[in-house]
């Protein structure tokens, strides 16, 4: 269906493009006319406000063949952020493709609290941030925190590529060192073999695997990030068997759970450090979130 011709020239001006688009997009999506206006902003490389503000502005046939392909791609089934190939989190702009989750609001709990923890430290500390995907949690803790060094895994190549982009979009590639590797690397792999971690971060794939295959996000984002094995706790058994070779002494670990997995994570955790203060933290809605051991 061609998007700009519904009624006749008029329709290239932005009032009427935006309801155009937004009647088009009523069947994929909560959110018809915030994603009309974002996906227009993106092809006219303006802010959404700016474009709101501006109903005089016609799209060039470029920017209109754009508009179109790019409205194609949400039909097929394909997440907004991947066909803007950008997403926001935490304030900032991530660079995003089909090969590393999309950033999501929740996570930002972990990375506030990460942020006050670090805070409390004049001398500088090391972060571990497991299963990095995009960057978003190294890349947000090196930004807010100068003097941080941090380990950022992924077991997907591709990934890291991402995330090693956005590192250099915020001017934090030469504080991140960046591994693939399944969860914590081989130690001489790494530029300082006597690494220990101050913070473990870590926001694993975390859907039981049944789950996730009666979910709409399943085949539209990576299964790698987001299948978590047959209860959803694999990665957490092998990263809580693996860290405590790792952790300097005081330290912390962080890990983002899925929210009905709340009582599981604290068992596993109260079993691998039986002296260790641990938690649950809930998040905005209300749902726990996010484990945090003190150790
Ligand atoms: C839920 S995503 C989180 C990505 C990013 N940290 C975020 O918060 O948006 C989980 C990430 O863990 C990675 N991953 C899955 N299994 C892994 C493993 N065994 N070792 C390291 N990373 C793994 C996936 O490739 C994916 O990038």
């Amino acid at each position: 269906m061609p998007l700009l011709t519904i009624h006749g020239p008029p329709s290239t001006f932005m009032p009427s493009l935006l309801s155009d688009l937004t009647a088009r997009l009523a069947p994929l999506t909560d959110t018809p006319a915030l994603d009309a206006s974002v996906l227009i902003a993106h092809i006219l490389d303006k802010s959404r406000t700016w474009i709101l503000a501006h109903p005089e502005l016609t799209l060039s046939a470029g920017q209109q063949a754009q508009l179109e392909e790019s409205t194609r791609r949400l039909e097929r089934g394909e997440p907004l952020p991947y066909v803007l190939g950008h997403w926001e989190f935490f304030g900032m702009d991530f660079n995003i493709t089909p090969d590393v989750l999309i950033p999501r609001p929740e996570t930002e709990l972990l990375v506030e609290k990460a942020i006050a923890w670090l805070q409390k430290f004049k001398v500088p500390r090391t972060v571990a941030d497991v299963g990095t995907g995009s960057g978003i949690i190294a890349i947000t803790i090196a930004v807010n925190i100068p003097n941080a060094r941090l380990l950022a895994t992924d077991i997907s190549p591709a990934a890291l590529q991402v995330a090693q982009h956005n590192a250099r979009k915020y001017h934090v590639l030469d504080r991140i060192e960046f591994i693939a590797c399944n969860l914590l690397p081989d130690p001489s792999k790494i530029a300082n073999p006597e690494t220990k971690i101050d913070l473990l971060c870590a926001n694993l794939p975390y859907i039981p695997t049944e789950t996730l295959h009666n979910l709409p996000v399943y085949r539209r984002e990576p299964t790698l990030a987001l299948d978590g094995g047959a209860d959803g706790l694999d990665l957490f058994r092998k990263l809580l068997r693996l860290a405590p070779a790792w952790m300097a002494p005081n330290s912390l670990i962080l890990l983002e759970i899925e929210s009905t997995l709340g009582a599981q994570t604290l068992h596993l955790a109260r079993s691998t450090f039986p002296h260790a203060e641990i938690c649950l933290h809930k998040d905005l809605s209300g749902l726990d979130r996010l484990l945090e051991i003190g150790l």
